[in-house]
């Protein structure tokens, strides 16, 4: 049965305010689709009564189920793979250049979804600058979804999962076959510190960072709530670091305390450069 307008009216509110997804009119069949199976699972036959509990009780468990169903979660390994050779050729052995007193990195997956995402970033640092392994390679990976954490925390992925942009050697070498799964090497899925963290709320204390992912986001949010969260990202950005977008996203005319540079096949930005006068 499709969704009443009240009740699309009192979920697409309750996930604006809970996570800033917003969900505009024309959206009621992705509510209907994502919903329907958590009605069935507590016991309630229809929308209408689901939307009927979540008011009798808005704080209960059955409200993050539902937050967490709209988020949406599509990732893949080495997604759009020229912000990984960016990485790999100019970003990453510049900031070892410039790091290197400290001989620390910290990076930051602000939507992490599955963890293919921070997987990726690891494989390439094992792959390829072996030094790194006497630094502090510090590797936050942060997400919403209890669900989707607790996925990233297994690591492990189905076939098409892995067979979506992961180089079979990459598979062989850093994952362990488990039944018709792979799981990604504990030292691996340990040397990445996830946690459950809402960007529009407050982030808590966060090293300052050398470069932060946050792909595929900021496209669900309004223009004010990205404005919100890339002036945080600038504040506790390295005045020499690098933010990674998604394809489809920019801070041009929302945040402009950041410039945009095109490095290999990549528009990264970076933190402006104040001119002293
Ligand atoms: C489409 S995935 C992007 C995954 C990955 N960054 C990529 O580009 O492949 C978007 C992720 O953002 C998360 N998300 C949505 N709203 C959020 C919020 N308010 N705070 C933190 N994460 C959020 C969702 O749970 C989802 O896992």
């Amino acid at each position: 049965m499709p969704i009443r307008p009240e009740d699309f009216s009192y979920v697409s509110k309750l996930v604006r305010e809970a996570s800033a997804i917003v969900l505009e009119a024309g959206k009621e069949y992705l509510v209907e689709l994502r919903l329907q199976p958590i009605a069935q699972q507590a016991g309630l036959a229809t929308l209408d009564k689901l939307v009927e509990k979540l008011k009798q009780d808005p704080t209960g468990p059955l409200h993050k189920r539902v937050i967490d169903a709209m988020t949406t979660n599509e990732t893949s390994f080495f997604r759009d793979l020229h912000p990984f050779e960016t990485l790999r050729k100019d970003v990453v052995p510049e900031l070892i250049r410039k790091r290197a007193d400290t001989r620390t990195l910290n990076f930051w997956c602000a939507a992490a979804s599955s963890g293919q995402e921070p997987f990726s970033t690891m494989m390439m640092l094992r792959e390829n600058f072996p030094e790194l392994a006497s630094w502090r390679v510090n590797y936050i990976a942060t997400d919403l979804s209890r669900d989707m954490l607790a996925r990233c925390r297994e690591g492990k992925y189905g076939q098409f999962e892995v067979s979506r942009g992961l180089p079979a050697q990459l598979l062989v070498k850093y994952f362990d076959r488990r039944g018709t799964e792979w799981q990604i090497k504990e030292d691996i899925r340990k040397a990445v510190d996830f946690r459950e963290l809402n960007l529009m709320k407050p982030w808590g204390p966060m090293p300052t960072m050398d470069i932060v992912f946050i792909r595929n986001v900021l496209i669900y949010f309004d223009v004010p709530t990205k404005r919100d969260i890339l002036l945080r990202i600038h504040r506790l950005l390295a005045p020499d670091g690098y933010l990674f977008l998604g394809g489809a996203e920019t801070t041009v005319n929302i945040c402009e305390e950041f410039e945009s540079q095109v490095i290999g096949r990549t528009t990264c930005y970076r933190p402006k450069q104040r001119v002293k006068v």
